[in-house]
């Protein structure tokens, strides 16, 4: 008998292209996160949406079946899709009651989980997606220094303090991941409220300091991310937070729960004053926590932080799922291991075909880009090629504990074809020639 696991879904009448077309007709840019947007993909020919997910394995609308080697819901899923650890506890949940008039439990147990694996934090609050969990972050800062003014590194959502920096210009965010955002919307009254460095350049965050010492409210950035910290980068960033009473937030929402059980800064020995987790901790439920020492915390308090969905029940029973799975099962050692070998066989692949390729990341969050002027029309090709060959595949590989050996292999033997390919015809001038649609976008772009 067929597993249920290859057999998928009942394909359905449209396909993802049709829908899309629907989608972009009612909803304004065609999908809630600019990182699932097809254009970023392969425009017209990405399959754009799923019937089933499970494992590293995604059936689209029209029951054709791919293994996910991209960014797999852009880290949302540590353990694989539709983890069933996770979901049995889920499940449970939505039996008992997702929500009631009172509290669950479960948020109180989670957040003594979350302070045991971070020692140095005493408290814990929640929501439910990382960039709100960011803002309510810095809000906590604002409200404890009585200060404006966040110095940041990196990319931490689209709520107003963050795209502020781009009224100084728009392109103050290029470098900090997504270029190109625009602030429209966002009150002019913030201009020079977020001033942003680069990451491993401290002499930015030092001139912002000498400029703003008194009027810091924060300083934000991930712990890591494409790059490995320079040694002392991380430890002087810690000295300056100190000593000018800003708080110190790392955003973990991405570097969390890759390289070890909790946030990547517990490898560094550097501890902040707020950490902020969301995506991996909960599996791909909503859910989000800013931890941190009680003093900077208590001041949440003479604020206003509240929602009501914050107190239901899925977000905190899939994070305490999928930590204690994560943590018996020694999850970050696998992640490291795949990504890894990812990594390599990029490389390998690349030096073979005599391609030539940059690869970045930590090894769970790898990335790599075609060191050519037209790079993005060979990442496009790549992106084509490999969708013709069963694999959902960009520049992107967000490893899971669901990877396993023989998807890792098929992948790249995938991968060794498209490069031989790929290399020939750049020799050739001829990338463009053998695309069935347009060139990928790269950054935010209006769709019209
Ligand atoms: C470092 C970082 N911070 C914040 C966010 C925003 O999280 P969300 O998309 O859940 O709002 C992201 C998302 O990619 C991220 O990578």
């Amino acid at each position: 008998m067929k597993s249920r696991h290859t057999r998928g879904p009942k394909p359905m009448r449209e396909s993802g292209a049709d829908i899309y077309r629907r989608a972009r007709r009612l909803i304004p840019g065609g999908t809630q996160l600019l990182s699932k947007r097809p254009e970023l993909f392969l425009p017209e020919q990405w399959p754009a949406y799923f019937s089933r997910a499970s494992g590293v394995c995604v059936w689209d609308t029209s029951g054709r079946r791919f293994l996910d080697m991209s960014h797999g819901s852009v880290g949302a899923c540590v353990l694989g899709y539709a983890d069933p650890d996770v979901n049995a506890a889920v499940k449970a949940a939505i039996e008992a009651g997702a929500i009631s008039t009172l509290n669950c439990p479960e948020e109180v147990e989670l957040a003594e989980m979350l302070c045991e694996l971070h020692p140095w934090a005493d408290m814990v609050r929640y929501a439910r997606c990382g960039g709100e969990a960011m803002a309510m972050a810095v809000r906590i800062a604002r409200a404890y220094t009585g200060r404006d003014k966040v110095a940041f590194c990196g990319y931490h959502g689209w709520h107003d303090w963050y795209l502020s920096a781009n009224l100084a210009g728009e392109d103050a965010l290029d470098g900090h991941l997504l270029p190109g955002l625009k602030p429209a919307g966002v009150p002019r009254g913030l201009l020079g409220t977020a001033l942003p460095f680069r990451y491993n350049e401290i002499e930015e965050l030092e001139t912002i300091v000498s400029a703003y010492k008194k009027e810091l409210a924060a300083i934000v950035m991930e712990p890591v991310r494409n790059y490995n910290p320079e040694p002392g980068f991380l430890e002087r960033i810690r000295e300056i937070a100190t000593e000018i009473g800003a708080p110190l937030i790392f955003d973990e929402v991405s570097s969390g729960w890759r390289l070890t059980t909790g946030g990547a800064h517990l490898l560094y020995g550097v501890t902040p004053d707020i950490a902020v987790f969301a995506k991996a901790m909960s599996n791909g439920y909503p859910m989000a926590a800013v931890i941190g020492i009680e003093d900077v915390m208590q001041a949440a308090q003479n604020s206003f932080i509240s929602s009501t969905y914050w107190t239901e029940r899925i977000g905190p029973v899939a994070a305490l799922a999928t930590i204690r799975k994560y943590r018996r099962c020694n999850v970050a050692e696998h992640l490291i291991k795949v990504g890894q070998r990812i990594q390599s066989g990029w490389r390998a692949a690349a030096d073979h075909a005599g391609l030539s390729i940059t690869v970045i990341g930590i090894p769970p969050l790898a990335h790599f880009s075609f060191d050519y002027e037209n790079g993005q029309v060979i990442r496009t090709l790549f992106t084509q090629m490999m969708l013709e060959r069963g694999f959902l595949a960009s520049n992107s590989f967000y490893a899971t504990y669901a990877h396993q050996d023989s998807h890792i292999e098929s992948y790249l033997t995938a991968v060794e074809e498209t490069f031989g390919f790929l290399a020939e015809v750049v020799r050739r001038g001829e990338v463009e020639a053998h695309l069935k649609g347009p060139i990928a976008h790269t950054g935010f772009r209006r769709l019209t």
